[in-house]
């Protein structure tokens, strides 16, 4: 039987967060390397952890005492979040593994009972309408199959007067009747069978759906050029031979992972991959 794209995503990020983890620790997204790409951070690690920052800047996050990470991975920023705001937060995941170490690390780090972690659907997300003041997503969105179902669930859940903050892997925009060149649409669909992606969007398509929502003060940007140097961090670090034995003994499905790593290279080279972030107020 063939595994559906849920179980799919499951086991690539049950079997591939551990060696994450060890070589890239627990941030599991692209670092900031200043607008036009031309800072260099200390580190990857302090890399991603400018991301955050910068992202809350941009979208003017303000206190928030309740915050949903929607595909979490591991916590990275469900707990950089909690800590920073001392706000109670939730992240969801869809696999267990990354839920039960980010659980791990949540009592570690002594968050005790205001964070939790939860294998959950973000196109069915268990929680009540305006539940949450944040909800925050940093590259999820490229995993779901129903773009608009995704950015629904998000706002649904938002108190009226909360932040959605949405970072997440795009396609170029197109112009009207433009379509990605069968090259393009080559190298995207290796990606897609790489990464377990169902299919990505352009920044403008998820500008237009969120803007069939329930939201004030929206905004798109692209930062393609401020993340696009964190994939020659991670070849880098790929490079060691005692990580290169690490992706190989975690399994097939990493292996191949590391495959799509020149396939990013390339589609921020050529403009193809774009990095899209969004933000708005739930009304
Ligand atoms: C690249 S990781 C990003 C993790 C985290 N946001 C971070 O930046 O460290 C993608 C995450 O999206 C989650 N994900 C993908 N599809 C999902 C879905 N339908 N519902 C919930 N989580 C999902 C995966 O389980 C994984 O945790």
């Amino acid at each position: 039987m063939t595994p559906t794209l849920a179980q799919r995503i499951q086991s690539f990020y049950d079997e591939s967060s551990g060696l994450w983890e060890q070589v890239w620790g627990e941030h599991m997204h692209h670092g900031y390397y200043g607008l036009d790409g031309r800072d260099r951070p200390n580190s990857p690690q302090q890399a991603q952890r400018i991301l955050i920052e910068q992202l809350l800047a941009w979208s003017g996050v303000e206190a928030p005492a309740s915050i949903l990470d929607v595909g979490c991975g591991i916590g990275g920023s469900t707990l950089y979040l909690a800590a920073k705001y001392g706000a109670s937060a939730t992240g969801i995941t869809l696999s267990p593994v990354q839920a039960q170490r980010a659980q791990a690390r949540a009592e570690v780090h002594g968050f005790g009972e205001r964070v939790e972690f939860q294998v959950a659907d973000a196109l069915a997300m268990p929680f009540a309408d305006a539940s949450f003041d944040l909800v925050w997503s940093l590259e999820s969105g490229e995993h779901m199959p129903d773009k608009t179902q995704f950015l629904q669930e998000c706002c649904r859940v938002l108190k009226p007067g909360g932040r959605l903050m949405i970072a997440t892997w795009c396609h170029r925009d197109l112009a009207a009747q433009e379509a990605l060149s069968e090259l393009e649409q080559r190298n995207l669909a290796e990606l897609y069978r790489l990464y377990h992606l169902p299919y990505v969007i352009s920044l403008a398509d998820y500008g237009a759906i969120a803007r069939t929502l329930p939201l004030q003060d929206l905004r798109t940007a692209d930062w393609s050029r401020a993340v696009a140097p964190f994939w020659d961090d991670v070849v880098r670090s790929a490079l060691n031979p005692q990580v290169l034995w690490g992706i190989v003994t975690a399994g097939w499905k990493t292996v191949e992972g590391a495959f799509a790593i020149p396939l990013m290279q390339d589609g921020y080279r050529t403009g193809l991959i774009r990095y899209g972030i969004l933000s708005g107020i739930k009304q």
